[in-house]
C-alpha cells in the first residue's frame, strides 16, 4: 500500500518492511556482539514498541530475558510538570545491564525518565535501543546506543506507531501527506 487514511488523514509510505527488517537485523548483530557476556534485561515500553520488540528478539541469539513495561503520565507539582512513572516492572535489575526497547525516541523525555528510575533501581548499565530515533527533536543527554533508522521531524505511524490508537498493525512505516492535506483544507 502506498497511501492509508487514518483517523481522516491521508498518510503516505515512508520505511518499507524490509528496509525495517534489515535495519533491526543490524542493530540485532551489535546488540549480539556487544553485549555477549551480560545476560541482558530487554525492558519493551509498551505500547508502540511491541512490534519491533517482537523482531529484535527473534534477532537475539545470546543469553537474555524480555519483560514489558507501560509509561504513564501524570500531571506532577508544577515545579516538575508531567510525571512519567515506569509501571509493571517486575524484575530486580539491581547490578543488571538493561536495555531499553523504545519505538521512537522524540524530545526524549520518556527515555530519560525511565533512564533516571533505572538508574534509581539500581541498574548497572543502561543502553537505549530505538527503532526510530529523531535527533532533530532531541533534547537531552541519554546516549541512543542503537537506533534502527535515524528519521527527519516527520510525525510517523505503522510499525507499532500510532495516530490516536490506528495504524500499528501497518507492517510498514508512513508520513502524514501534506499535499494530500492541503486538498482539503
Ligand atoms: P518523547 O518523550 O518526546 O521522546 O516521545 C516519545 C513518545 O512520543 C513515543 O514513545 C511515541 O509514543 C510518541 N511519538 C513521538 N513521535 C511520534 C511519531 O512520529 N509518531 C507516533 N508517535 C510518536
Ligand atoms: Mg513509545
Amino acid at each position: 500500500m502506498d497511501k492509508v487514511v487514518i483517523n481522516g488523514h491521508t498518510f503516505k509510505i515512508k520505511i518499507g518492511s524490509s528496509e525495517i527488517n534489515k535495519a533491526v537485523g543490524d542493530v540485532a548483530r551489535q546488540i549480539n556482539t556487544q553485549l555477549r557476556d551480560k545476560k541482558p534485561l530487554f525492558l519493551a515500553v509498551l505500547n508502540g514498541s511491541f512490534m519491533f520488540a517482537s523482531d529484535l528478539m527473534k534477532k537475539i541469539k545470546i543469553d537474555c530475558e524480555i519483560s514489558f513495561v507501560k509509561v504513564a503520565s501524570y500531571k506532577g507539582t508544577s515545579s516538575t510538570g508531567t510525571v512519567k512513572q515506569l509501571i509493571g516492572l517486575s524484575e530486580d535489575v539491581r547490578g543488571r545491564t538493561v536495555v531499553i526497547v523504545e519505538d521512537i525516541v522524540d524530545t526524549g523525555t520518556t527515555i530519560e525518565n525511565v533512564y533516571k528510575q533505572l538508574k534509581g533501581l539500581g541498574a548497572s548499565e543502561i543502553k537505549v535501543a530505538t527503532l526510530l530515533f529523531k535527533p532533530e527533536a532531541y533534547t537531552k543527554s541519554v546516549p541512543i546506543e542503537y537506533a534502527a533508522i535515524v528519521v527527519p521531524n516527520d510525525f510517523l505511524v505503522g510499525y507499532g506507531l500510532d495516530y490516536n490508537g490506528f495504524g500499528r498493525n501497518l507492517e510498514d512505516i508512513y508520513v502524514l501527506d501534506y499535499k494530500e492535506e492541503k486538498k482539503y483544507t
